[in-house]
């Protein structure tokens, strides 16, 4: 597999500017393949979030919004109700698509937003609204990535090994990522940071993704199996574990990659500070608890038959849930784009994300 050129190595963009098009690398064929596809549609864009062409909680956020967008960039001929009507329709729409990640459901109530703040606009001006609110989400999740990877360095000291889960990089961003992001950061100020990747069951982010795209940045990453962190631990070869996160309850306990859960348990007995690295846009402070987070249950194929191999005998029993919970005891810090909160408490992260810097 080569590394994508420069110019077309972007995770999602829009593409020209009303119309436009939504384009993204299509992370379901990496490492094999680097091909890029166009969503044209919300149908295309509800698809590439439900097949994992785009994945990872905030580019599911980015790329909502832009779906959004693709709904309605044609109607600017409609009433002002026909329109919000339809905006609403496509917003719920593409809420369908994934359960967990509450970006997705951020984003969609930041574009439904736009008409409301300001009743005075037709469909023409609502339109160009609609594609500057969008882009904004993008450059802020930019932004967000690029201060957490800051704030996240700082915890890191040069020559320790530290061991993430799924992939929660530039590929599942609009920016470097969130918990990736700490390990470009690290590197900018000089340390090396040896990455183990854990190979993510049962879609293989961590070995599929994680890997090809800290290789692609030069950073040193090795890929183990899942089965294998605690050994890793054990013997010594990490000082540390950096997770993202698709949706964080107003305690702090976070959903993330299912795995995550048993990763923090297995950091706690060793005695190896978790962090968990989150935007604003990824916390969902409707939730007190992570009890009542919706956990997405994905095709049983996807273990049966993962990569077109089948390893089951025909007619098992599969559960397949795509998210688990750690909860907030379990978890060190979170590093989020406003500073790191620790102890993981209700009332810190409330002052840190309400602090308004
Ligand atoms: O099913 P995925 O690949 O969308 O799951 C992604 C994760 O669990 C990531 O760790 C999470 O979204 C954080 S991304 C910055």
């Amino acid at each position: 597999m080569t590394a994508p050129d420069e110019k077309d190595s972007s995770t999602l963009r829009w593409v020209g500017e009303l119309p436009g098009k939504l384009n993204m690398i299509d992370q379901t064929r990496l490492p094999e393949e680097f091909v890029r596809i166009d969503c044209k549609s919300p149908e295309e864009t509800w698809h590439a979030i439900k097949r994992l062409s785009v994945r990872g909680a905030p580019a599911i956020g980015v790329a909502a919004a832009y779906g959004l967008l693709l709904g309605v960039q044609n109607d600017e001929n409609l009433s002002r109700e026909e329109f919000l009507n339809k905006l609403q329709s496509t917003a719920d729409y593409l809420a369908q698509s994934r359960p967990t990640a509450v970006n997705l459901f951020w984003a969609l109530d930041r574009m439904s937003q736009v008409p409301k703040t300001h009743p005075e606009l037709a469909p023409p001006e609502l339109l160009v609204r609609l594609l500057a609110e969008a882009r904004a989400i993008e450059r802020e999740d930019q932004e967000m990535c690029r201060a957490m990877g800051e704030f996240g360095q700082t915890l890191l000291e040069d020559g320790q090994g530290v061991l993430t889960h799924c992939n929660a990089g530039a590929l599942a961003t609009a920016g470097e990522g969130t918990a990736l992001s700490v390990f470009y950061a690290a590197a900018r100020a000089g340390k090396q940071i040896k990455v183990y990747a854990d190979e993510t069951r049962p879609l293989l982010q961590g070995a599929r993704l994680t890997s090809w795209e800290l290789q692609n940045h030069g950073i040193d990453v090795t890929v183990i199996c899942d089965s294998m962190a605690g050994w890793v631990m054990k013997e010594k070869r990490v000082q540390a574990v950096i997770t993202g996160a698709d949706r964080v309850a107003a305690n702090g306990d976070a959903a993330n990659k299912i795995g995550t859960y048993s990763v923090s348990l297995l950091a706690k007995a060793h005695q190896i500070p978790f962090y968990v690295v989150a935007p604003s846009s990824t916390f969902d402070f409707a939730l007190l608890t992570g009890a009542d987070i919706p956990i997405e249950q994905r095709d049983p194929a996807e273990i049966s038959h993962g990569f077109g191999k089948q390893t089951t005998p025909d007619g098992i029993q599969i559960y397949n849930p795509a998210f688990d919970v750690t909860p907030a005891e379990n978890i060190t810090a979170l590093i989020t784009e406003k500073g790191i909160i620790s102890p993981v408490t209700t009332e810190n992260i409330a002052s840190t994300l309400n602090s308004g810097s």
